[in-house]
């Protein structure tokens, strides 16, 4: 099996060769390009592509695949709203992802997010270095006794359930198919009543039709004054405009993205050095109760090497002829 990797970060390469090393029938050639339209016709030759959350496989690129002969596309990362799997169908290619890898490790950097909204960490960091020893501007509030709303009560939702319940907050979820592993832990509640009751709401629904903008102008009215906003899921969960219009309305405590809509030419890349034109990102860091980070929610030792091995699984699943649950598009 040969797979052709895009967008290799230096990460991505030291984990999946040490996973190799179990998995010898595997051959892995590593690009740093992203997949787009343009690098799809490189893949001529290999079986599979394996490709992130910022690679474009949309219909264009999709097309690209099949004509250069590829069959799989190895999603190494559990969201694939950035996949076309009608067109990949149609054109027969396989799907398949890595559903699950530690939805510890991203609901614990939805937590760590709150606690640093909350505690005014990333200024906290700041003031101090600065020998500025004064609490001006650092006051948060008890996460002890206040009330969590998780959108989105799967694997990541219900782990950081389980770790709000451990901060001893009451936990109310929303979900349109609620997960029998927290009763008794969360208590389930339409999206008006949990937006309106939360001091912490945080996000972990896919990226869909019926998600898009699923935080707005309207869904912040309906949020408690003086909430903390989390988003580990998808950037467009939340529509950036209105967040902004929020925030200035003195709406949120605070708000810790660790996505957000314009991320893409962003993700992983280090562009210190460069001017950024019109970016709604620059105006919501403006604020000092914001908190973005770059899509590291899953960034942990262990996520990595699961996200390597399950890709190598399915790869190899893939050439037995046999379908999995990380089956997305069936050919
Ligand atoms: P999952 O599939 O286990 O859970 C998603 C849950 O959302 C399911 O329970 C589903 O019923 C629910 N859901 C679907 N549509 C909904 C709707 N309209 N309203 C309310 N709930 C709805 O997925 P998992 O593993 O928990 O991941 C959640 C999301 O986290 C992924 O879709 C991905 O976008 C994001 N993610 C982010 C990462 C990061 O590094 N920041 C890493 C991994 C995933």
């Amino acid at each position: 099996m040969k797979i052709l990797f895009y967008d290799t970060k230096i990460y991505d390469k030291e984990s999946f060769e040490a996973a190799r090393e179990r998995y010898p029938q595997v051959e892995l050639e590593y690009l740093k390009a992203d997949l787009t339209p343009r690098t799809a016709p490189l893949a001529a030759g290999y079986q599979a592509v394996c490709a992130f959350v910022s690679s474009d496989v949309g219909e264009e690129t999709v097309r690209a695949l099949q004509k250069a002969g590829v069959r799989l596309i190895l999603m190494r990362c559990a969201g694939f709203n950035n996949v076309d799997l009608k067109t990949a169908k149609a054109c027969g290619i396989t799907v398949m992802r890595v559903p699950g890898y530690s939805p510890e490790a991203v609901a614990e950097h939805a937590m760590a997010l709150a606690l640093a909204v909350n505690r005014r960490l990333h200024k906290a960091y700041v003031k101090v270095r600065e020998n500025d020893f004064s609490l001006n501007g650092l006051l948060g509030f008890n996460f002890h006794g206040k009330t969590a709303g998780i959108v989105g009560t799967g694997k990541i939702g219900a782990a950081m359930a389980r770790i709000c319940r451990g901060f001893g907050m009451k936990v109310l979820a929303y979900d349109v198919c609620p997960n029998p592993s927290l009763e008794g832990m969360a208590e389930y509640v339409d999206l008006k009543t949990l937006l309106g009751q939360s001091d912490l709401v945080s996000l972990h629904c896919p990226l869909t039709d019926d998600t898009y903008h699923l935080i707005c102008r309207d869904t912040i009215r309906e949020m408690k004054e003086g909430a903390i906003l989390v988003n580990t899921s998808r950037g467009a969960l939340v529509k950036t405009d209105d967040l902004i219009e929020g925030i200035r309305a003195r709406k949120f405590f605070g708000a810790g993205l660790d996505v957000y809509e314009e991320e893409t030419p962003n993700v992983f890349e280090d562009r210190s050095e460069q001017i950024l034109e019109s970016s709604v990102t620059a105006r919501l860091l403006s604020f000092p109760n914001v908190i973005i980070t770059s899509h590291q929610g899953f960034f942990t030792r262990e996520a990595l090497e699961a996200i390597a091995e399950t890709t190598l699984e399915n790869a190899l699943a893939f050439q037995r002829g046999e379908k999995n649950s990380n089956t997305l598009g069936e050919s």
